[in-house]
């Protein structure tokens, strides 16, 4: 079952330049890179993206985090992405993410209000549908 799914390199990968470290995981893996992007997305985008978190203590601070420097979006495709892609990136929170995954080898916990941990990838077929045409 080939899917895609959308993966977001956040802010504080970029700023710590991870972007390649991140990247070859997901090709040593074996899925394919079919679109990529980096950019600062809008509030307007950030706003769409995170609806379901709307009204929760993290929301307007997550938003102003996405927003504070480029972003990388990824189009990732391969056998059942949606799912292993969640597999690569560990649990939201860096510090109990286990080691061998992105948050848990390379995820810092800064204490702040809300996680920056690094990477979001789609939770289901349909929220990588939705994603995917708002990013590209
Ligand atoms: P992401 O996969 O982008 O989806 C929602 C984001 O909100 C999540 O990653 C974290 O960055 C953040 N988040 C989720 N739950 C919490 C929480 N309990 N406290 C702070 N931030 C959170």
């Amino acid at each position: 079952m080939t899917q895609q799914t959308l993966v977001l390199i956040k802010p504080d990968g970029v700023k710590r330049n991870l972007i390649g470290e991140i990247i070859s995981r997901l090709e040593a893996k074996g899925y394919v890179v079919a679109d990529l992007k980096k950019f600062t997305p809008t509030k307007d985008l950030l706003h769409k993206h995170y609806a379901e978190h709307e009204g929760k203590p993290f929301f307007e601070p997550l938003v102003e985090f996405m927003s504070s420097g480029d972003v990388v979006a990824i189009k990732l495709e391969g056998h059942r992405v949606i799912e292993g892609f969640r597999s690569l990136a560990g649990a939201t929170d860096p510090t109990v993410a286990l080691p061998g995954t992105i948050r848990g080898d390379l995820g810092r916990d800064w204490g702040l209000k809300v996680q920056q941990n690094l990477v979001h990838g789609s939770d289901s077929e349909e929220s990588a549908a939705r994603e995917l045409a708002l990013w590209f």
